[in-house]
């Protein structure tokens, strides 16, 4: 049985979610689930906006089929070629054989690289950026969006009801449960985490790519976003758009500290402990801190570009960094991470080099800077590096 949405009296939701993948991307965990948006215009042309993961595919066919109320495809748009949105393009067609499909030149090799369809180029209408569409009452405008996430990526603009389909941009992770639209659930409570770990992990390292697309959006009249994954967003738009402002630039959202400790028999754990308990003496009041060991890189890669103030505890291994805070820090250079002040601890029996090595990394960061004095514990703290730590704490206060 379908499960479609109405969005506007001629436009429908027909996504589906998942609740069982453990890692999306084969990487981050969803806790929460994750939906598949595709979308139907049903104008006097029939106009599907993406497709989903294989994994919902039987779900979205029923949805296909009662959005369409018997008639056939006319268009497929193709706003972006990752297999969580392209997977069935080819069952779309077999099923449409009809069904001209809309995308750019760089999707249209994408196509024929997934897919073993020899299409004839009649069936593809290639558009670029400018390009319209008009489908009887609605004419759908095409705003190229390379890198965000792929290279591919376009957006389809409705000019005529203010309707932006926005790809992976302002997406979310997490199965919709009923409500698809951001107003009818309390998102900055129980959604804007995912939110961002969500943009972080996927489209983070590409920061001035969106910060191109936001330039283009902000000459439109947007009166709704229709994402990829999670919601639809029509209230409150300024508001999200000014959190993807703000990641896209690298801006810390919020002042205060993050720790991050890689520990293996709880040495280093308690220096960084002890640490924020200093900085909590000194009036420091958001402080959070994860076990790298422990917490999955995204969430920590998330909070690191929450965070203005961030530190790194780890102890030596193998003659170098511990090794799941090496991979961490490996992940935050691949994700572009930048703008942000820093503090080193590290940890060694013999022969400490976590520190030198961390902060080697964090070199290649930009605009970041190291907070002093960065601090050598030698297999456990002593005393006399209580005061070490003090003005290590008075030192990020000082900055914050
Ligand atoms: Fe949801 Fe880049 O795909």
């Amino acid at each position: 049985m379908h499960n479609i949405r109405k969005i506007t009296e001629d436009l429908f939701w027909l996504g589906a979610n998942d609740r069982r993948l453990a890692l999306f991307e084969n990487v981050y965990p969803l806790p929460l689930g994750v939906s598949y948006n595709a979308y139907m215009l049903r104008d006097e042309k029939t106009v599907l906006l993406d497709t989903v993961d294989s994994a919902v595919s039987g779900q979205f066919f029923e949805n296909l089929a009662a959005a369409l109320q018997g008639r056939a495809l006319d268009y497929l748009i193709v706003n972006h070629m990752e297999p969580d949105h392209c997977a069935e393009i080819a069952r779309v067609l077999q099923i449409h054989p009809a069904a001209k499909i809309v995308c750019n030149a760089q999707t249209k090799r994408m196509i024929a690289q997934f897919f073993d369809l020899n299409l004839p180029d009649e069936q593809y209408v290639l558009v670029k950026e400018g390009d319209t569409l008009n489908t009887g009452r609605h004419i759908l405008q095409f705003i190229m969006a390379p890198m965000v996430h792929w290279p591919e990526v376009m957006m389809t603009y409705d000019a005529t009801d203010k309707t932006l389909f926005s790809a992976d941009a302002f997406g979310t992770f997490g199965a919709l449960n009923g409500n698809i639209f951001a107003d009818e659930v309390d998102f900055a409570r129980d959604y804007l985490d995912e939110a961002r770990r969500y943009y972080t992990n996927i489209v983070g390292k590409y920061g001035p790519q969106v910060q191109a697309v936001l330039k283009k959006a902000a000459g439109l009249e947007i009166a709704r976003i229709c994402p990829l994954h999670g919601f639809i967003w029509r209230q409150n738009l300024g508001w999200f758009i000014e959190k993807y402002a703000k990641w896209a630039a690298y801006e810390a959202e919020e002042k205060g500290v993050l720790i991050v400790y890689g520990s293996i028999y709880g040495h280093t754990q308690n220096a960084a402990e002890i640490l924020a308990l200093k900085l909590a003496e000194r009036g420091v009041k958001n402080i959070k801190m994860h076990d790298v060991s422990v917490t999955h890189a995204s969430y920590i890669v998330a909070d690191a570009f929450k965070f203005g103030t961030l530190v790194f505890a780890a102890a030596t291994y193998n003659g170098g960094i511990f090794t799941p805070m090496d991979n961490l820090l490996r992940d935050l250079t691949a994700h572009n991470l930048q703008n942000r002040r820093m503090a080193t601890l590290d940890n060694g029996t013999w022969a400490a080099l976590a520190g030198k090595q961390m902060r080697e990394e964090i070199a290649k960061w930009k605009n970041c800077t190291v907070i002093e004095p960065q601090i050598s514990i030698k297999s456990a703290l002593t005393d006399a590096q209580q005061s070490d730590l003090d003005a290590l704490a008075n030192a990020i206060v000082a900055q914050m």
